[in-house]
């Protein structure tokens, strides 16, 4: 214990004393917040924070970043800042049944090229995700997870959460093998309890509720004001240890203990499993014992152990092929069809959906279910008035699963033949489930196209809601997405329910969306089947739109991540003239039509310039893809074959014939270390 008393200021026996108490109090934090085994009581606990806070202010030139009294120490953030993920942080695939799960373990077998898969089972945590950078030991920088690419700064935020060290000792980090550097990915959660304690004070304040646990734990971290984050209790769980981006230990296992060694908090439910009837018994195990755990989740994630062969099996534009979501059954509740309507969607596709008796479902309030398309009205039997079963998962719309009572009196709905909104005759096509309005001009389609081009996650237009995109297209000011761009402030101001200052901030944020960065222009674009991730892929690999569209499909397939579909779905979408009209009116706007490559900066980078690599083998850290994305964005071409052209081939683990010719014909052969030393560019992602 240190001494009761404290000596004069800046002698070496204060700095001791502060040391001391310091490390005392990150053993009982770990214990209490990490552990769930505090050794003290709360009261002893707070009295050793006081001893250290009153040390700290009688001698102020001791106070340290890391210190457990500055957890919500600096000012709030001044706004939003984002900034790049060393690699992307993808989403998962789900499976929702036994045979989904084993389709994923066969799928990954053929892949990896081996008879069985070692597996690691944890619990799929329902809360926000947060990537958290160490360096010297310091908590140096947590982001979210954004768009995949890029995440919002939130790093006050994170330090305000006690179950996530500040600080890292060079034994403890030493013990544990992780390298100075180092990056950890896990799942921010609210605890039930704590949950309820907040919107039982909010409800007392009046003030409005949160839906769930993991709205209030999204919420709660975004704060401007981190001393809003500390007082409600947040739980960080990791779940992935990376460094440089990739994987850092040879098995996800280890990764896992590396991190728990370390200090952080590593859920318990965790098993090594060997092949999918591990997997399943883990997955039977756990049928029914989500609820008595004190905080939700949404399921298990399965991730194959063995690093080198996640690396093999590399990621798709979404998720990594290398892991899955087994979902638990969806939540589901009964209530009354009270009317069908439909919905006019981007593609003109006509949705029915159902209107219902408000009911409460997985976690909110329901109030409508898709019905998908007529045929599925016709399979469900379904009449209005009719009594149903609606489900819903996770994020998923909700859906009616089947009709439980007929109603006395209920009546048909018949899909309509002309779109409700422009009344254009409906087209279905031959292989087609959904009747189309094939209108371009149809104004529930631009509605919805305006919304998804003015998406926070696209052009980021704020206060472009549902009711302005609709009084801008009814009142015909929008008939083409570019019209945006032609808008004024007094043009606005005349609108119904606009006042001039919503006004003058959307004016303000239509001229931002002119900053905001290729790979979202091109997903605000709308193209069929080109999401977010795929939009980065497309901007890191041809840097302006102009590219894009002149790129031949074979062009467009070299990207990662892109198939037949999509590339026929981009060279469609450009084939059409108005669409060509339309990408003019935008450059003529100044949209961010191109990007810079990377900085190379360094003099080795420009070494790569023009130069042709071939890869072979598997490198430790990076993908095909990625190798290839650095590449590229340093200047160099990647080729398929080693010939006397080659300048140089980079080679990992099990490199054949390829490494062979290179070293007959004499061509230079890099590691995967080298390989990035003479790009210049470790610290750069590829998107
Ligand atoms: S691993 C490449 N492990 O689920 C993605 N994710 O749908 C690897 N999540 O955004 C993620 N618990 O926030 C992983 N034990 C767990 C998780 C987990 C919750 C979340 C994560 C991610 C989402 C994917």
């Amino acid at each position: 214990m240190p001494a009761e008393t404290a000596p004069p200021a800046g002698s070496g026996d204060s700095v001791r004393q502060v040391e001391a108490l310091r490390e005392e109090i990150r053993r009982h934090e770990h214990r209490y917040y990490v552990l769930d085994a505090p050794e003290i009581s709360d009261a002893e606990f707070d009295g050793l924070m006081r001893r250290l806070q009153a040390l700290e202010n009688e001698h102020p030139e001791l106070v340290v970043p890391e210190s457990p009294t500055q957890r919500v120490g600096g000012a709030p953030r001044a706004g939003v800042e984002r900034a790049a993920h060393s690699s992307a942080m993808l989403s998962l695939d789900n499976a929702f049944n036994e045979q989904e799960l084993r389709d994923f373990d066969r799928r990954a077998r053929e892949l990896a090229g081996v008879e069985t898969l070692d597996y690691v089972a944890e619990l799929k945590l329902d809360g926000v995700s947060m990537s958290v950078r160490y360096s010297g030991g310091r908590l140096a920088l947590a982001l979210t997870r954004g768009d995949g690419a890029t995440g919002e700064v939130i790093t006050p935020n994170a330090r305000a959460i006690r179950s996530l060290p500040l600080s890292i000792a060079p034994e403890t980090a030493a013990a544990a093998g992780l390298p100075d550097a180092f990056e950890v990915r896990g799942e921010a959660v609210m605890p039930r309890k704590a949950f309820e304690r907040l919107n039982a004070r909010r409800r007392e304040a009046e003030e409005p509720l949160f839906v769930n646990p993991r709205n209030a734990a999204a919420g709660s971290l975004r704060m401007l004001d981190a001393s809003v984050t500390a007082s409600r209790r947040l739980d960080y769980f990791a779940y992935m240890l990376l460094a440089d981006g990739a994987p850092f230990k040879e098995s996800h296992w280890e990764a896992l203990e590396a991190l728990s060694a370390a200090g952080f908090k590593v859920n318990p439910h965790r098993a090594r499993l060997e092949g999918v009837g591990g997997l399943l018994d883990f997955r039977n195990r756990w049928a029914d014992r989500r609820d008595s755990l004190p905080y939700d989740i949404d399921g298990l994630v399965c991730k194959v152990d063995s690093a080198a062969l996640q690396r093999r099996l590399g990621a798709t534009a979404k998720a990594p092929r290398w892991a899955i979501a087994c979902k638990s059954a969806a939540e589901q509740a009964e209530t009354v069809v009270e009317n069908i309507d439909v919905q006019v969607g981007r593609t003109g596709a006509i949705t029915p959906r159902a209107r219902l008796q408000p009911v409460f479902v997985g976690g909110v309030t329901v109030s409508r279910a898709t019905l998908h398309n007529e045929d599925e009205i016709a399979r469900l039997e379904l009449q209005i008035g009719d009594r149903v079963l609606v489900e819903r998962s996770g994020d998923v719309i909700p859906k009616v699963v089947r009709v439980v009572e007929q109603a006395a009196e209920r009546r048909p709905f018949d899909m309509p033949a002309a779109c409700p909104v422009c009344a254009t005759a409906l087209v279905r096509e031959q292989d087609e489930a959904v009747r189309r309005c094939v209108n371009v001009n149809c104004p529930a389609r631009l509605k919805e196209s305006v919304l998804h081009f003015a998406h926070r996650t696209a052009l980021d237009i704020d206060g472009m809601g549902e009711s302005l995109a609709e009084q801008l297209v009814e009142g015909g000011l929008v008939k083409s997405l570019a019209d945006i761009y032609d808008l004024t402030a007094e043009k606005l101001a005349a609108l119904e329910r606009m006042a001039d200052k919503s006004a003058e901030n959307a004016m303000e944020s239509i001229a931002r969306s002119k900053t905001v960065r290729l790979p979202r222009v091109i997903y605000a674009l709308g193209i069929r089947y080109v999401g977010e991730r795929t939009a980065q892929l497309l901007a890191a690999h041809f840097l302006s739109i102009d590219g894009m569209f002149a790129a031949s499909a074979e062009e467009l397939e070299a990207v990662e991540g892109v198939g037949p579909r999509i590339a026929e779905s981009i060279r469609d979408f450009y084939a059409a003239e108005q669409n060509r009209t339309l990408i003019e009116r935008l450059r003529g706007a100044g949209l961010q039509f191109e990007q810079e490559p990377p900085p190379r900066g360094s003099e080795e980078s420009a070494a790569a310039a023009g130069k042709t690599f071939v890869l072979t083998g598997a490198l430790p850290n990076l993908t095909r893809g990625e190798a290839k994305a650095r590449i590229e964005a340093a200047g160099g071409k990647v080729s398929g074959s080693v010939s006397k052209k080659t300048d140089y081939v980079a080679a990992g683990e099990k490199a054949g014939s390829k490494l062979e010719k290179a070293q007959s014909l004499g061509v230079a052969v890099l590691d995967e270390a080298t390989l990035l030393a003479l790009l210049g560019a470790e610290e750069q992602p590829p998107a």
